[in-house]
Protein backbone atom coordinates (compact mmCIF):
# COMPACT_ATOMS: atom_id res chain seq x y z
CA UNK A 1 0.00 0.00 0.00
CA UNK A 2 2.58 2.46 1.02
CA UNK A 3 3.84 2.29 -2.18
CA UNK A 4 1.40 4.65 -3.85
CA UNK A 5 1.87 7.61 -1.05
CA UNK A 6 2.25 10.24 -2.94
CA UNK A 7 2.52 12.85 -0.26
CA UNK A 8 4.35 10.66 2.53
CA UNK A 9 8.17 10.29 2.88
CA UNK A 10 9.02 8.02 5.47
CA UNK A 11 10.29 10.37 7.73
CA UNK A 12 7.22 12.85 7.58
CA UNK A 13 6.39 13.74 11.48
CA UNK A 14 2.36 13.63 10.27
CA UNK A 15 1.11 12.30 6.99
CA UNK A 16 -2.42 11.85 5.89
CA UNK A 17 -2.98 9.56 3.11
CA UNK A 18 -6.66 10.32 0.94
CA UNK A 19 -8.50 10.44 4.14
CA UNK A 20 -12.78 11.14 3.97
CA UNK A 21 -14.47 11.61 7.28
CA UNK A 22 -18.03 12.16 7.38
CA UNK A 23 -21.07 13.58 9.68
CA UNK A 24 -23.45 10.94 10.07
CA UNK A 25 -24.03 10.76 6.47
CA UNK A 26 -22.61 13.94 4.96
CA UNK A 27 -19.66 13.54 3.60
CA UNK A 28 -16.94 16.60 4.94
CA UNK A 29 -13.38 15.10 3.65
CA UNK A 30 -12.94 13.27 0.03
CA UNK A 31 -9.35 11.85 0.04
CA UNK A 32 -7.91 14.48 1.96
CA UNK A 33 -3.91 13.92 1.67
CA UNK A 34 -1.09 16.00 3.28
CA UNK A 35 1.87 16.27 5.68
CA UNK A 36 4.17 17.91 7.93
CA UNK A 37 8.04 17.03 8.05
CA UNK A 38 10.20 17.52 11.53
CA UNK A 39 10.48 20.79 12.44
CA UNK A 40 7.73 21.94 9.48
CA UNK A 41 5.58 24.54 10.01
CA UNK A 42 2.40 24.16 7.35
CA UNK A 43 -0.17 26.16 6.53
CA UNK A 44 -4.09 24.58 5.94
CA UNK A 45 -6.15 27.69 4.21
CA UNK A 46 -9.55 28.16 2.60
CA UNK A 47 -12.86 29.57 2.84
CA UNK A 48 -15.15 28.97 5.80
CA UNK A 49 -16.85 25.02 5.37
CA UNK A 50 -13.73 23.91 3.70
CA UNK A 51 -13.03 20.97 6.11
CA UNK A 52 -10.10 22.55 7.91
CA UNK A 53 -11.29 21.74 11.30
CA UNK A 54 -12.68 18.57 10.27
CA UNK A 55 -9.04 17.82 8.78
CA UNK A 56 -7.33 18.47 12.33
CA UNK A 57 -9.97 16.11 14.13
CA UNK A 58 -9.67 13.01 11.72
CA UNK A 59 -5.73 13.73 12.91
CA UNK A 60 -6.70 13.87 16.38
CA UNK A 61 -9.16 10.93 16.17
CA UNK A 62 -11.89 13.01 17.62
CA UNK A 63 -14.18 12.40 13.93
CA UNK A 64 -12.21 9.03 12.80
CA UNK A 65 -11.65 8.91 9.02
CA UNK A 66 -13.70 6.26 7.53
CA UNK A 67 -11.63 5.31 4.93
CA UNK A 68 -7.59 6.30 3.86
CA UNK A 69 -4.73 6.78 6.93
CA UNK A 70 -3.43 9.29 9.66
CA UNK A 71 0.34 8.58 10.33
CA UNK A 72 1.92 10.13 13.60
CA UNK A 73 5.54 10.17 14.41
CA UNK A 74 5.71 6.64 12.56
CA UNK A 75 2.50 4.85 13.91
CA UNK A 76 -1.22 4.58 12.16
CA UNK A 77 -3.34 6.20 14.62
CA UNK A 78 -6.15 6.02 12.50
CA UNK A 79 -8.66 4.19 14.90
CA UNK A 80 -5.91 5.61 18.24
CA UNK A 81 -8.44 7.04 20.70
CA UNK A 82 -7.80 10.69 20.89
CA UNK A 83 -6.11 10.65 24.22
CA UNK A 84 -3.74 8.13 22.84
CA UNK A 85 -2.77 10.16 20.35
CA UNK A 86 -2.25 13.72 22.51
CA UNK A 87 -0.02 11.20 24.36
CA UNK A 88 1.61 10.43 21.76
CA UNK A 89 3.13 14.00 21.49
CA UNK A 90 -0.05 15.66 19.36
CA UNK A 91 -0.20 19.00 20.81
CA UNK A 92 -4.25 20.95 20.22
CA UNK A 93 -4.86 25.23 20.27
CA UNK A 94 -9.00 24.51 19.44
CA UNK A 95 -10.38 27.34 17.63
CA UNK A 96 -12.74 27.57 20.71
CA UNK A 97 -9.89 27.68 23.24
CA UNK A 98 -11.25 25.01 25.17
CA UNK A 99 -9.48 25.48 28.88
CA UNK A 100 -11.50 24.97 32.24
CA UNK A 101 -13.37 27.91 32.93
CA UNK A 102 -13.82 27.60 36.41
CA UNK A 103 -10.50 26.17 36.85
CA UNK A 104 -7.05 28.76 37.37
CA UNK A 105 -4.67 29.31 35.33
CA UNK A 106 -2.46 27.52 37.00
CA UNK A 107 -4.72 24.42 37.47
CA UNK A 108 -5.09 24.72 33.21
CA UNK A 109 -1.83 24.32 33.17
CA UNK A 110 -0.58 21.96 35.61
CA UNK A 111 -3.37 19.23 34.51
CA UNK A 112 -1.63 19.68 30.84
CA UNK A 113 1.54 18.25 31.78
CA UNK A 114 2.51 15.18 29.91
CA UNK A 115 5.69 12.89 29.24
CA UNK A 116 5.67 12.14 25.27
CA UNK A 117 9.62 10.74 23.58
CA UNK A 118 10.03 14.55 23.11
CA UNK A 119 10.73 17.71 24.75
CA UNK A 120 9.45 18.78 27.93
CA UNK A 121 8.34 22.26 28.19
CA UNK A 122 8.85 24.19 31.63
CA UNK A 123 5.87 26.75 33.18
CA UNK A 124 8.85 29.14 32.89
CA UNK A 125 9.21 28.87 28.95
CA UNK A 126 5.47 29.38 28.60
CA UNK A 127 6.12 33.01 30.99
CA UNK A 128 9.25 33.99 28.71
CA UNK A 129 7.27 33.79 25.61
CA UNK A 130 3.70 34.98 27.31
CA UNK A 131 5.47 37.43 29.65
CA UNK A 132 1.70 38.25 30.84
CA UNK A 133 0.71 35.06 31.98
CA UNK A 134 2.55 34.58 35.03
CA UNK A 135 0.39 37.24 36.13
CA UNK A 136 -2.71 35.47 35.43
CA UNK A 137 -2.05 32.47 37.29
CA UNK A 138 -4.03 32.61 39.94
CA UNK A 139 -7.16 34.10 38.06
CA UNK A 140 -9.61 31.78 37.21
CA UNK A 141 -10.12 31.04 33.30
CA UNK A 142 -13.37 32.33 32.65
CA UNK A 143 -12.52 36.15 33.54
CA UNK A 144 -9.86 36.11 30.99
CA UNK A 145 -9.61 38.33 27.62
CA UNK A 146 -9.82 36.18 24.55
CA UNK A 147 -5.85 37.07 24.38
CA UNK A 148 -4.96 35.78 27.39
CA UNK A 149 -7.19 32.68 27.09
CA UNK A 150 -5.47 31.70 24.04
CA UNK A 151 -1.49 32.11 26.04
CA UNK A 152 -3.05 29.46 28.62
CA UNK A 153 -4.75 27.25 25.24
CA UNK A 154 -1.25 27.36 23.45
CA UNK A 155 1.03 26.70 27.14
CA UNK A 156 -1.05 23.82 27.71
CA UNK A 157 -0.14 22.51 24.33
CA UNK A 158 3.36 23.08 24.81
CA UNK A 159 3.81 21.82 28.51
CA UNK A 160 1.74 18.37 27.05
CA UNK A 161 5.62 17.76 25.26
CA UNK A 162 4.57 18.01 21.67
CA UNK A 163 5.77 16.73 18.54
CA UNK A 164 3.39 18.32 16.34
CA UNK A 165 0.93 21.33 17.49
CA UNK A 166 -2.56 21.69 15.28
CA UNK A 167 -3.28 24.90 15.52
CA UNK A 168 -6.91 26.08 14.80
CA UNK A 169 -7.49 29.54 13.44
CA UNK A 170 -5.34 30.96 16.60
CA UNK A 171 -5.39 34.38 15.58
CA UNK A 172 -9.05 34.83 15.37
CA UNK A 173 -10.40 37.53 17.07
CA UNK A 174 -7.01 38.72 18.89
CA UNK A 175 -5.53 42.13 18.90
CA UNK A 176 -2.66 42.68 17.01
CA UNK A 177 0.06 42.65 19.18
CA UNK A 178 -1.30 38.96 20.67
CA UNK A 179 -1.49 38.25 16.89
CA UNK A 180 1.92 38.54 16.83
CA UNK A 181 3.59 36.70 19.96
CA UNK A 182 1.58 33.49 18.50
CA UNK A 183 3.27 33.94 15.31
CA UNK A 184 6.61 34.56 17.00
CA UNK A 185 5.19 31.55 19.34
CA UNK A 186 4.96 29.44 15.95
CA UNK A 187 8.67 30.41 14.59
CA UNK A 188 10.08 29.32 17.67
CA UNK A 189 8.45 25.89 17.74
CA UNK A 190 10.11 25.40 13.99
CA UNK A 191 12.77 26.57 15.54
CA UNK A 192 12.67 23.78 18.49
CA UNK A 193 12.24 20.87 15.24
CA UNK A 194 8.96 21.12 16.25
CA UNK A 195 6.25 20.27 13.66
CA UNK A 196 3.18 22.53 13.27
CA UNK A 197 -0.20 22.66 10.99
CA UNK A 198 -2.07 25.70 11.14
CA UNK A 199 -5.43 26.66 10.25
CA UNK A 200 -5.62 30.36 9.44
CA UNK A 201 -8.43 32.73 8.26
CA UNK A 202 -5.54 35.52 8.73
CA UNK A 203 -3.37 34.18 5.08
CA UNK A 204 -0.65 36.90 5.48
CA UNK A 205 0.07 35.99 8.55
CA UNK A 206 -0.15 32.30 7.77
CA UNK A 207 1.77 32.70 4.71
CA UNK A 208 4.53 34.47 6.96
CA UNK A 209 5.44 31.72 9.23
CA UNK A 210 4.87 28.83 7.48
CA UNK A 211 6.98 26.83 4.80
CA UNK A 212 4.54 25.41 2.67
CA UNK A 213 0.79 25.69 2.57
CA UNK A 214 -2.17 23.67 1.52
CA UNK A 215 -5.47 25.32 0.36
CA UNK A 216 -8.89 23.34 1.02
CA UNK A 217 -12.24 23.81 -0.63
CA UNK A 218 -15.43 21.74 -0.25
CA UNK A 219 -13.45 19.39 1.67
CA UNK A 220 -10.77 18.83 -1.22
CA UNK A 221 -7.14 20.10 -1.19
CA UNK A 222 -7.13 22.70 -4.36
CA UNK A 223 -3.72 23.17 -4.06
CA UNK A 224 -0.28 22.64 -2.37
CA UNK A 225 2.95 24.56 -2.33
CA UNK A 226 5.61 26.18 -0.64
CA UNK A 227 4.35 29.57 1.58
CA UNK A 228 6.39 31.78 -0.52
CA UNK A 229 4.57 30.84 -4.21
CA UNK A 230 1.85 32.25 -2.34
CA UNK A 231 3.18 35.03 -0.64
CA UNK A 232 4.39 36.49 -4.12
CA UNK A 233 1.96 35.64 -6.12
CA UNK A 234 -0.76 37.62 -5.99
CA UNK A 235 -2.80 36.39 -8.66
CA UNK A 236 -2.76 32.82 -7.45
CA UNK A 237 -3.46 34.27 -4.18
CA UNK A 238 -6.63 35.97 -5.34
CA UNK A 239 -7.80 33.08 -7.38
CA UNK A 240 -7.59 30.49 -4.80
CA UNK A 241 -8.41 32.66 -1.43
CA UNK A 242 -10.08 35.76 -2.53
CA UNK A 243 -7.49 37.73 -1.25
N1 LIG B 1 -20.59 18.68 13.78
C1 LIG B 1 -20.92 18.73 12.48
N2 LIG B 1 -22.02 18.08 12.03
C2 LIG B 1 -22.35 18.10 10.71
N3 LIG B 1 -21.65 18.76 9.77
C3 LIG B 1 -20.56 19.42 10.18
C4 LIG B 1 -20.14 19.44 11.53
N4 LIG B 1 -19.01 20.19 11.63
C5 LIG B 1 -18.73 20.61 10.37
N5 LIG B 1 -19.67 20.16 9.50
C6 LIG B 1 -19.68 20.40 8.05
O1 LIG B 1 -18.47 19.89 7.49
C7 LIG B 1 -17.97 20.80 6.51
C8 LIG B 1 -16.56 21.23 6.87
O2 LIG B 1 -16.62 22.01 8.06
P1 LIG B 1 -15.31 22.49 8.84
O3 LIG B 1 -14.32 21.40 8.84
O4 LIG B 1 -15.74 23.04 10.13
O5 LIG B 1 -14.79 23.66 7.87
P2 LIG B 1 -13.73 24.82 8.14
O6 LIG B 1 -13.02 24.54 9.41
O7 LIG B 1 -12.84 24.81 6.94
O8 LIG B 1 -14.52 26.10 8.20
C9 LIG B 1 -18.97 21.94 6.42
O9 LIG B 1 -19.84 21.68 5.35
C10 LIG B 1 -19.69 21.89 7.74
O10 LIG B 1 -21.00 22.37 7.62
MG1 LIG C 1 -12.87 25.65 11.17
Amino acid sequence: MSAVLKHAPADAMLSVDRISTFYGETQALFNVSLEVGPGEVVALLGPNGAGKTTTLRSILGLTPARSGTVRFDGRDVTRVATHEIARSGVGWVPDDRRIFPTLTVARNLAIARKKTRFRAWSEKECFEIFSAMEYLMHRECENLSGGEMQMVAISRALLGSPGLVLFDEPSQGLAPKVVQDVMKTIARLRREGISVLVVEQNVQSALEVADRCYVMNLGTIVHEGPAAQLREDATLRRQLLGV
